[in-house]
């Protein structure tokens, strides 16, 4: 303990610790005045535990100086404190400023690829009118892609579907397997494995051996449908697929039907409607016709329905095939098929959801 005791010792703290509460610059510096002078061995500290030790007189007068020098103290340090912290924060926010006029950062977000978003809608338009929705294999055997569906071996009508094969040899020797080039053999494999009634939609990537243009892609989605039951007739096929085209394509749609040939089919058909963007009068979109194409359909073929096992002389049905790109371009005015699968953000952002 030193021997500073007196009113003449707190004087001289009071001079001195005042001074430097007025120099000190920084909270730090202020919390080691702090401790220098009322830490636990601080200056004043001394004097006020050296009380004790002191005669009666000195002791009243240095007790009162000193006690009231460290309520000063405290009060000082207290608001010098306050001056320097909101020193510091004016200067922050004079560096930080906020500028409410800068335009906002664009919040990137995700979104539906435009086939999806067609394949939702097609989907949801026959799920809508009792169809259930299956999907199946990409690669494909010979005899589901074409020997099920009415075309045989070296059949001529093979040429309407390029090919793209894969060689494919197992103990039981070659085997014909390809990248499936419709959704057609999807009718064979459900028809195999289920009971009729079937009302079915199928939706999936194709592949065709084919150079490709504005309207052609080497590989391309399809949805086929499916309805087999006693007593189908075409009557149920224009009513299914006046139904679909009016909420695709809008109420006021006509439809119509030209014959067209599909191995599987009998009668095959392809079905147009009239130009949404011209009402029939001619246009650019449907080639100045008035009528633009949109799917192949037709009643299944008796040898496609015994082939899968169903009696043909008790069951028929209808099947279709429609190109949802196709659906697409049409209905969001795309003219390049080619724009679908090349990955260019700016067409995904224009036409995607
Ligand atoms: N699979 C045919 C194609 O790729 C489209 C098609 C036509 C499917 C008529 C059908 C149909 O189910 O009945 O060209």
């Amino acid at each position: 303990m030193t021997d500073v005791t007196g009113v003449a010792a707190v004087e001289e703290i009071r001079a001195e610790v005042l001074r430097a509460l007025e120099m000190a610059a920084t909270e730090e510096q202020l919390e080691d005045l702090r401790v220098a002078y009322l830490g636990r061995r601080g200056k004043l500290t001394q004097i006020l535990r050296s009380l004790g030790s002191i005669t009666p007189e000195v002791r009243r007068e240095t007790g009162a100086a000193a006690n009231e020098l460290k309520e000063v103290f405290e009060e000082k340090l207290a608001a010098r404190r306050k001056v320097l912290a909101d020193k510091k924060l004016a200067a922050l926010s004079g560096q930080e400023k906020i500028d409410v006029t800068l335009p906002g950062r664009p919040y990137l977000r995700g979104g539906l690829h435009p086939t999806t978003r067609i394949i939702r809608e097609i989907l949801d338009t026959f799920v809508s009118m009792g169809f259930a929705i299956a999907e199946g294999p990409e690669v494909e055997w010979d005899r589901y892609n074409f020997e099920s569906l009415n075309i045989p071996k070296d059949h001529p009508a093979r040429d309407i579907w390029d090919t793209l094969w894969v060689d494919y040899t197992d103990d039981s020797g070659y085997r014909p397997m390809l990248l499936r080039t419709h959704t057609s053999p999807m009718q064979a494999r459900i028809m195999e494995t289920v009971n009729p009634p079937v009302r079915v939609v199928v939706p999936g990537k194709c592949y065709r051996y084919e150079a490709t243009d504005a309207t052609h892609e080497w590989h391309f989605y399809q949805i086929e449908g499916l309805a087999v039951d006693e007593g189908i007739t075409f009557g149920n096929l224009k009513g299914t697929l006046y139904e679909f085209a009016q909420r695709m394509f809008g109420e006021e749609r006509k439809i119509r039907f030209r014959c067209d040939y599909f191995p599987f089919v009998e009668p095959g058909v392809d079905m147009s409607i009239d130009c949404f963007q011209c009402d029939g009068d001619g246009c650019r979109i449907c080639s100045h016709t008035g009528w633009i194409e949109i799917m192949g359909a037709g009643m299944v073929h008796p040898n496609v329905l015994s082939s899968a096992g169903y009696d043909s002389s008790v069951y028929t049905g209808f099947a279709f095939g429609m190109g949802p790109e196709r659906i697409a371009m049409l209905k969001y005015g795309i003219d390049d098929i080619r724009n679908f699968y090349s990955n260019d953000l700016r067409f995904l952002r224009e036409v995607g959801d």
